[in-house]
């Protein structure tokens, strides 16, 4: 707790310090309500790129750029009191040098108020996230299924299978080795996951990995339900949201077809009752 009363935000050392022990919760947020709903329930929050194909409807994370990633970090950071605030580098904005990935890294905590960026890579990357471990940015690694890779993949495509998961477990290792505070495992064999989260220093947080990895991570508009027509294997639905949307809205349609809204409760009279010591809101 803090002089104000409030619980301090968790900090990357506070999630590395999870490494074995209680699992680490992590969901998406890309707007500041629900940032607030999923605040007092995670550890982490991600604010992921996702949140090109999620909210902007884009086919994949590609087009995702650096100042969207601000402006939904700056919203996220208002709803987030509690839980660790990560934001995702976008592709483009960091693959190309240690530096590039420090300039970008360094708008967006300076801009969002973030404690942490994640970026994708295992090996390739471990130079850059050693860059900016050593000049105080805390880095999340991204392992296993990369979306920002999708090309090379040729589909989002479960990795690391029978003698691809060595090269895995060697991306995971570089990653701690070169500082990163936790690593997400993305689309790989629940033993692939497993070896990697005994063998890893830092804690594993899985996407579509293992119930065995330190922690779990789940794109927050999945998991309640918002895409009726999208249902990978590895999301498990907590609520069915799009459906209730659904049928709400072509409640209120009928309703106004039908003149039944807005109804006497929805509208104002001539004059301000005299019990009504606020205005009308
Ligand atoms: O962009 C994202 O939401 C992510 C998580 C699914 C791990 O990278």
């Amino acid at each position: 707790m803090s002089a104000t009363g409030k619980s301090a935000a968790l900090t990357p050392p506070d999630v590395l310090a999870r490494k074995g022990g209680v699992p680490l919760v992590c969901l998406t947020a890309y707007t500041t309500p629900i940032a607030r709903l999923v605040d007092p329930h995670c550890d982490i929050v991600l604010v992921g790129d996702s949140v090109g194909m999620v909210l902007h409807g884009l086919p994949s994370t590609l087009g995702v750029t650096l100042d969207m990633m601000i402006l939904h970090g700056q919203a996220v950071r208002r709803g987030v009191e509690r839980a660790l605030l990560v934001v995702d580098l976008p592709f483009g904005s960091y693959e190309e040098s240690p530096a590039q990935a420090f300039h970008s890294a360094a708008r967006v905590m300076r801009e969002t108020g973030s404690a942490a960026v994640k970026l994708e890579g295992g090996e390739s990357m471990a130079e850059t996230i050693g860059f900016l471990t050593r000049r105080g940015i805390p880095v999340m690694a991204h392992i296993g299924l990369t979306p920002q890779a999708v090309n090379t993949f040729g589909g989002y495509k479960v990795q690391g299978r029978g003698t691809g998961g060595a090269a895995i477990e060697r991306d995971a290792a570089a990653v701690a080795a070169a500082g990163a505070f936790a690593v997400v495992l993305e689309k790989v064999p629940d033993a692939l996951a497993r070896r990697i989260t005994a063998q890893t220093p830092i804690p594993t947080i899985g996407i579509g990995a293992s119930p065995a990895c330190d922690g779990q991570v789940l794109v927050v508009d999945d998991m309640l339900g918002m895409f009726s027509d999208f249902r990978p294997k590895f999301v498990k639905r907590y609520a069915e949201l799009a459906d209730d949307a659904g049928a709400a809205i072509a409640a209120y349609a009928e309703d106004v077809r039908q003149r039944r809204f807005p109804g006497d409760d929805h509208v104002f009279a001539d004059a301000t009752p005299a019990s009504q010591k606020v205005p009308d809101a």
